[in-house]
């Protein structure tokens, strides 16, 4: 990395780029011996001796029965399902990623867009929730943007009073605690995404977990085409199931998870620290007595206090080897796929869609990286009108 005053214009401040996601995968000999030995037997998937260890693990780690998926989207898919959601609206935010309306859509229901809190949090607003509410309501589907847990209290109170599922698309928040305890186990039924851009991979995985009997049972039943025991099916399932292999990479992570989510939240801290002092930068932050896993960092850029408008700056970054996304961008109810929501007005999910920048944060982040993530901001802020004028 540069130490350097005038980087924009010069070499980039980072060597080699700084993607926005970098994977940390277990060494494979670690678990090739019990990997060939799942390839001799020939049992490779269909609930293998490995997927149920993991799922034995997850289970007592977040504390909450837990199935394992082939990846989040269908455990979000069977989730919903398993809930008993076919027909009728599913209110959501808007800001999140596109999975997360259409498994509701898939599912035969339809979003119902509601806008994020004005907390800080980036999450859905229990207030606003409660004003999209109809008869023809049948759950609230809470998002964890960026690992940020979403007001799972207020939620379950205004799903509770008015009958409806309430359940959490947690994709990005494996390893968040609230009130010290590890998310999973909240609402009624709760999913995770293991794929390789989360903080806990499996490559390809996921898990859905709940304390309800009938919806984990139903759950496990859509996973496997809808078969249960005796052969017969109740209903039209899918194949959604886990491998072995993933499986043991999935054991794996779980033996180091614990020091990357203190990895990632000191890089969090630290970034933190550094950006603040930029004007025109506004940082998430999660209520008092939540610890998120940070997926990404979300940034929001005010053009006129930094100078510079959004893509700009996300321009102007990649000059220096640092490769940030726009997530999540476009809001939901502004995609071709939702063309009926695109009237409706959600000013603080339009507003951060177009403002926002999601920086990385690694399981094996380094203070120098970080530094180096401050500091490119801080050079880009400070050749604003040059970098203006380049790309003018
Ligand atoms: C909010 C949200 N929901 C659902 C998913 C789907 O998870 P997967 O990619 O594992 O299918 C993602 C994926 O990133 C997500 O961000």
């Amino acid at each position: 990395m540069r130490n350097a005053i005038a980087a924009v214009g010069g070499p980039p401040i980072f060597e080699r780029p700084l993607q926005i996601v970098r994977p940390v995968f277990p060494d494979a000999n670690k678990f090739l011996a019990p990997f060939q030995a799942a390839l001799a037997s020939g049992q490779v998937t269909n609930g293998g001796y490995w997927v149920l260890e993991f799922e034995r693990q997850l289970s007592e780690y977040l504390g909450v029965p837990t199935l394992v998926f082939c990846n989040g989207q269908m455990a979000l898919m069977t989730m919903l399902r398993a809930a008993g959601i076919e027909r009728g609206e599913v209110i959501v935010p808007s800001f999140t990623f596109a999975a997360t309306p259409h498994a509701v859509r898939w599912c035969g229901a339809e979003p119902v867009f509601a806008d994020v809190a004005a907390d800080g949090s980036w999450c859905l607003d229990p207030d606003d929730v409660e004003r999209k509410i109809t008869p023809k309501t049948v759950a609230i589907l809470g998002v964890d943007a960026y690992g940020i847990a979403c007001d799972y209290t207020r939620l379950t109170e205004i799903g509770r009073r008015n009958g409806l599922r309430v359940i959490f698309d947690s994709a990005p928040s494996f390893g968040t605690r609230v009130g010290g305890r590890l998310v999973g186990g909240f609402g009624d039924a709760q999913m995770f995404s293991f794929h390789a851009t989360k903080a806990f991979t499996t490559m390809e995985g996921g898990c859905l977990c709940t304390h309800d009997p009938e919806l984990f049972a139903r759950a496990k039943a859509i996973r496997n085409f809808g078969q249960l025991a005796d052969g017969d099916c109740d209903e039209a399932g899918i194949n959604a199931k886990l491998t072995e292999v993933c499986a043991l990479i999935g054991i794996e992570q779980l033996k180091s998870f614990e020091q990357a989510a203190l990895t990632r939240r000191r890089a969090v801290a630290r970034m933190r620290e550094g950006l603040s002092k930029l004007p025109g930068l506004t940082l998430a932050s999660a209520p008092p007595d939540q610890d998120p896993i940070w997926l990404y960092l979300p940034v929001f850029v005010d053009e006129r206090e930094f100078g510079l408008d959004r893509d700009d700056v996300a321009a102007a970054l990649a000059r220096e080897n640092l490769y940030v996304r726009k997530y999540y961008s476009p809001p939901c109810h502004h995609m071709r796929a939702y063309a009926a929501s695109h009237e409706i007005s959600l000013p603080r999910s339009e507003a951060s869609a177009f403002s926002v920048l999601a920086l990385p944060v690694y399981n094996d982040m380094t203070e120098d990286e970080c530094d180096g993530i401050v500091q490119a901001f801080l050079e880009v802020h400070h050749a604003a009108p040059r970098v203006k004028r380049a790309f003018g």
